[in-house]
């Protein structure tokens, strides 16, 4: 059998829930690690012993010698991070051949006008000048061009694919059209912006196009080839479900389907392939950028939690806005993403808070109360939480190796869970290095 042996890790909450820890433990299982989604938007972090590594676009199997990591068609590559990320592994010891980093010749670029786009335009929002009540409408994105990458994906004529950068004839005919477009709209946005110098472009991108040829090929052919030989699949979901572009706090997203649904279109494998869903979650919520957070809590417990669980941004080093667990969110991305098993994480943040809350449903200005998620901005941005208060747990869990090792109240917390998600807690994390890990079996 080559099919529904493939696995998926899919963040269910804003972001950061400790995938990259996740998807390190399972590549060991797997033969193939797959990003299909996002860019260097996303930080997975991975520790191991004293080391700490944070990967931006390669796929977090990479510590796993002989495992292949894959980047995606539905990933958008920024070369430089690309060569940079990978030259830094190399350099700590790591194997980043091309016989272990695959990148799809068709996964988007992400050129300089997209990351100099994607500041102007937040910066634009940020000061309050493009509306009359001076108001910050910025989204807080991570400036790292992943909007304008995906738009001219999507606009076709101004974009350019990683398999176009091994070609030097067409690369200079493709930059010379996209120059001129993106030349005029940045004067439109900028009186002094100074036009990008199409020699220069043309010299720096064939020169990348000569460094990444050897990873590059075509990877949904290279994907199939592997099922067909038995060999096994586990795709990192990048970013999360509450920022997916179609399903997630629209417009405060990230420009790609997150979700599982994204995996499909963003590697060319077809979802029924894909046996168990892992639903990423931390034990409370966390957000970083601007958008609705019903349980944020601005408050000492919010400052605990932040410190507690080094909640600073991984690829922007942001502190992260922090609050309760909000249990409808997840039921809501746990349904969207098809989660077969949920994976608790930072669960050793929340020990000696006298009491935990958990979010059940929302109350909205109308007084209804409801246990849909709003996945729109403006709707969410009215509800209110409705709180279900449980005991919390005074002692350390970080040693904590078996369910039975858990407190009873972290096992009832636990409990809670998995009756209001309807979907079984298979993954418990207390701490970030690899073994602080309970599998229940
Ligand atoms: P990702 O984007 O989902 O991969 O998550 P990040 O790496 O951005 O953020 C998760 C952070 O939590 C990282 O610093 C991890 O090392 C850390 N982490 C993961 N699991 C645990 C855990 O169970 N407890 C604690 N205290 N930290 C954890
Ligand atoms: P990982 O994979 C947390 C957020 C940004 C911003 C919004 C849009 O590490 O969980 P973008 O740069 O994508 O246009 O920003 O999405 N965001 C993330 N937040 N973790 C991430 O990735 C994120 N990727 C994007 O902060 O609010
Ligand atoms: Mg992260």
């Amino acid at each position: 059998m080559t099919e529904s042996r493939h696995t998926a890790v899919v963040g269910l909450q804003w972001g950061d829930e400790g995938k990259g820890k996740i998807v390190d433990i399972l590549a060991r299982d797997h033969d193939y690690t797959v990003r299909y989604n996002g860019g260097a938007n996303a930080g997975h972090t991975v520790v191991i012993g004293a080391e700490r590594y944070a990967l931006h676009l390669i796929p977090s199997g990479i510590m796993h010698p002989g495992k292949v990591c894959v980047v995606g068609n539905g990933v958008v590559v920024d070369p430089h991070q690309v060569i940079k990320e990978r030259d830094a592994l190399v350099t700590r010891g790591i194997d980043v051949s091309p016989r272990r980093l695959r990148l799809s010749d068709r996964a988007h670029v992400v050129m300089p006008w997209h990351k100099t786009l994607d500041a102007a335009l937040e910066n634009l929002l940020s000061t309050g000048q493009s509306n009359a009540a001076g108001a910050d409408h910025s989204i807080g994105t991570t400036r790292r061009g992943i909007g304008p990458a995906y738009a001219d994906k999507i606009t076709r004529a101004s974009a350019l694919r990683l398999g176009d950068l091994c070609d030097r004839d067409h690369l200079a005919s493709r930059l010379e059209v996209i120059t001129h477009i993106k030349n005029a709209q940045l004067l439109a946005f900028d009186p002094d912006h100074q036009p990008f110098d199409l020699e220069a472009l043309n010299a720096e991108y064939a020169r990348l196009g000569d460094e990444l040829r050897p990873h590059i090929c075509d990877t949904t052919y290279l994907l199939h080839e592997a099922m067909a030989e038995g060999k096994r699949l586990l795709f990192e979901g990048a970013n999360a479900c509450l920022l997916d572009v179609d399903h997630g706090t629209f417009p405060y997203v990230t420009s790609s389907n997150c979700s599982a649904l994204g995996i499909p279109a963003g590697t060319g494998v077809p979802g029924r392939n894909i046996r168990e869903v892992i639903g990423i979650m931390k034990a409370y919520t966390t957000r970083v950028g601007a958008g609705p957070f019903p349980t944020e809590l601005k408050n000492e417990i919010g400052n605990r939690i932040r410190e507690r669980g080094r909640e600073y941004g991984t690829t922007t080093g942001r502190p992260r806005r922090c609050g309760w667990l909000d249990l409808v969110a997840v039921r809501y991305s746990a349904m969207l993403t098809g989660a077969t098993q949920l994976a608790v994480m930072l669960f050793d943040v929340l020990a000696g808070l006298d009491e935990l809350r958990v979010c059940t449903a929302y109350r909205l200005r109308d007084g209804s109360v409801t246990q849909r998620f709003l996945p729109d901005a403006h709707r969410l941005e009215a509800a209110e939480p409705v709180y279900e208060t449980l005991p919390g747990f005074g002692a350390e869990i970080t040693a904590a190796r078996s369910h039975d090792d858990l407190p009873r109240e972290a096992r009832a917390y636990l409990k809670r869970i998995e009756e209001y998600v309807g979907v079984k807690v298979g993954i418990v994390s207390v701490g970030p290095e690899r073994g602080q890990t309970v599998v229940r079996g």
